[in-house]
């Protein structure tokens, strides 16, 4: 982890205990961290995931890649460098969220596997769901709702992830889903029917 610059700090705890704060929420803190090409659908499995699972009266929110580089992160770009930082603020954010129970979903493209392992090593074990959102390149090139694949073939947009910019696969993640083969329901279900299996939420 990153050695703070400040000198001086004390980490302060709460007056509960991460079990009793648990119990009390009837729910179980973790981040579900949605990995993959630009147009994969992530924003869209966790947006659906979201809705479902807040219907059902659980605790949860979404962190949203274009979202958060428009306040957070306003001051990164797409650097290897930029990626990085982009993914330790957000990977720091998500753990607070699962700290207070929440579910925290996370959709960032997140290419670096040594990034998202960084992310990972921040929660408990078990308490860090990569979800690799995968259906083929050339599906998320034929969606291109942004035209973004389109400007970064014609040289526009550099160090585009698939195009001028690497996307290392995960090796091990805990769902793979292959947004082509599915409806967003479906694709969304999978999400909560795992984190129902896991009892991260009593449904
Ligand atoms: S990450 O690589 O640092 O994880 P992040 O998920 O925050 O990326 O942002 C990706 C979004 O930014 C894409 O969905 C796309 O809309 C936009 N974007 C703009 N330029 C690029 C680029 N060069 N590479 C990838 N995405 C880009």
């Amino acid at each position: 982890m990153t050695q703070p610059k400040s000198k001086n700090i004390t980490w302060h705890g709460a007056e509960v205990t991460q079990e009793e704060r648990e119990q009390l929420r009837g729910q179980r803190g973790c981040v579900v961290w949605f990995t993959g090409l630009s147009a994969s659908g992530k924003s869209t499995i966790a947006r659906r995931a979201e809705q479902m699972l807040l219907q059902q009266g659980t605790g949860v929110y979404v962190l949203d890649g274009d979202n958060i580089r428009q306040g957070l992160n306003a001051n990164l770009g797409f650097s290897p460098e930029d990626r990085n930082e982009n993914i330790r603020r957000i990977g720091h954010v998500a753990q607070l969220f699962a700290d207070s129970t929440t579910i925290c979903l996370t959709a960032f493209i997140s290419p670096y596997r040594a990034d998202r392992d960084m992310a990972r090593a921040l929660l408990p074990e078990g308490r860090f769901i990569e979800v690799y959102v995968a259906p083929p390149q050339s599906v998320c090139e034929e969606r291109d709702p942004k035209g973004l694949y389109k400007k970064a073939r014609a040289g526009i947009i550099p160090e585009f992830t698939g195009v001028s910019a690497p996307y290392e696969e995960p090796l091990a993640a805990e769902l793979v889903i292959d947004t082509s083969l599915g409806t967003i329901d479906e694709c969304a279900q999978q999400v909560v029917d795992y984190l129902k299996a896991r009892e991260f939420v009593s449904l």
